[in-house]
């Protein structure tokens, strides 16, 4: 049983903020009403009225999202409840619980980097408190927590490629460091795209003796098999937080809207602190419709086809010379790989020779993962189209040949000291 309490475990200046009240809160604009509360501009949005009629019309006219361009000059709904029921809809699977999670459990953020912010911000008071990351992982957790002057208790993932929780030192870090207030995990994890056994989580959601909050990014949980998401689960766990994102399966990364699911109580938290007008109407609009029958049959169509880029890159890429293990799971939109070097060694000078050549001189451009913890030569590769695919599967191919006749043909050390002098270790 969770020693967790609220009360005491959130900063106290966040737990006695009121949150910001607009007139409309009071006031429901039903379209009749003379709008002189919130210095908007009555005249309308100043884009050309040709742009703002084809844009309605175009918005309006065919099935699709709908966007006011016209309405744009009213500052957009604080509550978002609409888009909050619809994401609610999405999650209520209960195959996790039978309760049924509400618009009460659920915060709206500028992508879920808002909410990664956010939650610091809650919990964690600056120059004392701390936040316990599992690397590798996701950047974010620790430029968040760097920003806001917040501590950082590193206890690696078990090694690839299970990449699983370490319980026994997660366990034993928050019964003995201090001040510890939140846990990041994230499943599937990036850059490891296993997916985190829902018994370990479970583990430290049940720690005796800490008084703090577990936070489980799931932004690429649509990749995984269904039924893999947590978010419902907040209904059973008052110290859990649930992160999702519109960014990844959904193809919204440019609207910008995650969402975090957790208890009332730490959902009202959130919405406390944010700015009262954090998601635009446009955003609400693209995001209402994705989330819709019509927009989620529109991602499974989508979905499929990454998936069988994803099985194609598996099953294509190990015939490549040159390339090594799959070191994560394959739960995501992205697959991590090892570089090995004319000896057949994982090695991060021939992964970043490898990451450059590919990006200066065959366009094509993913990620060096070579120096994060436990991902020795790696490259996290993002599943792309059939042709993006076929396009990276032939230059990683060829550029793998190009340096390794290179390093069969340099003196053995030529290639580290390139390196060195670039600034690379391996
Ligand atoms: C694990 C993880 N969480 C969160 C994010 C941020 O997502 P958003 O676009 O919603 O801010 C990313 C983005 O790459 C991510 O990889």
């Amino acid at each position: 049983m969770s020693p967790f309490n609220l009360q005491t475990c959130a900063r106290a200046n966040i737990l006695a903020l009121e949150p910001y009240r607009c007139a409309r809160d009071d006031y429901k604009d039903d379209g009749t009403n003379v709008l002189l509360d919130a210095n908007e501009n009555a005249y309308g949005p100043s884009l050309p009225k040709v742009a703002v009629e084809k844009a309605s019309s175009s918005a309006t006219g065919t099935k699709g999202p709908e966007i006011d361009v016209e309405g744009l000059h009213r500052y957009p709904d604080p509550h978002q409840h609409d888009l909050k029921q619809l994401l609610c809809n999405l999650r209520n699977t209960h195959h996790h619980t039978s309760k049924t999670i509400t618009p009460e459990n659920l915060f709206v953020g500028v992508g879920s980097d808002e909410a990664i912010d956010g939650l610091l911000r809650c919990f964690c008071v600056p120059g004392r408190d701390r936040i316990l990351v599992c690397p590798p992982t996701y950047g974010m957790y620790s430029v968040s927590a760097q920003v806001n002057d917040v501590g950082l208790v590193k206890v690696p993932l078990l090694p690839a490629p299970t990449f699983g929780i370490d319980i026994d030192a997660v366990t034993s870090a928050l019964s003995n460091e201090k001040d510890i207030k939140l846990v990041y995990f994230c499943s599937p994890g990036n850059p490891t795209g296993s997916l985190l056994a829902k018994e370990d989580v479970k583990r430290i959601l049940e720690h005796p003796t800490w008084n703090g909050v577990v936070v489980l990014d799931e932004a690429y949980i649509d990749f995984s098999p269904d039924g893999a998401s947590m978010a419902e689960w907040v209904a059973e766990w008052p110290n859990l937080v649930v992160l999702q994102t519109l960014s990844k399966a959904f193809g919204l990364a440019g609207i910008r809207l995650g969402a975090a699911f957790a208890s009332a109580p730490i959902v009202r938290l959130l919405n406390s602190l944010k700015a009262p007008y954090n998601i635009s109407s446009p955003t609400s609009a693209l995001a209402s419709y994705a989330v819709s029958a019509e927009g989620i049959a529109t991602m499974r169509g989508n979905l499929e086809k990454i998936v069988a880029q994803r099985n194609r890159l598996i099953q294509e890429l190990p015939k490549i010379k040159g390339i090594g293990r799959l070191r994560g799971g394959t739960e995501s939109n992205f697959l991590l790989y090892e570089i090995l070097n004319a000896k057949g060694e994982a090695d991060n000078v021939t992964a970043l020779a490898v990451y450059e050549t590919l990006a200066e001189n065959k366009g094509v451009v993913v990620r060096f993962r070579g120096k994060e913890h436990g991902c020795l030569g790696c490259l996290r590769i993002t599943v792309g189209t059939e042709d993006e695919v076929t396009r990276f599967l032939s230059a990683v191919e060829k550029t793998l040949t190009e340096i390794h006749a290179k390093q069969d043909g340099a003196p053995a050390d030529e290639a580290k000291k390139e390196a060195e002098a670039s600034g690379v270790v391996a």
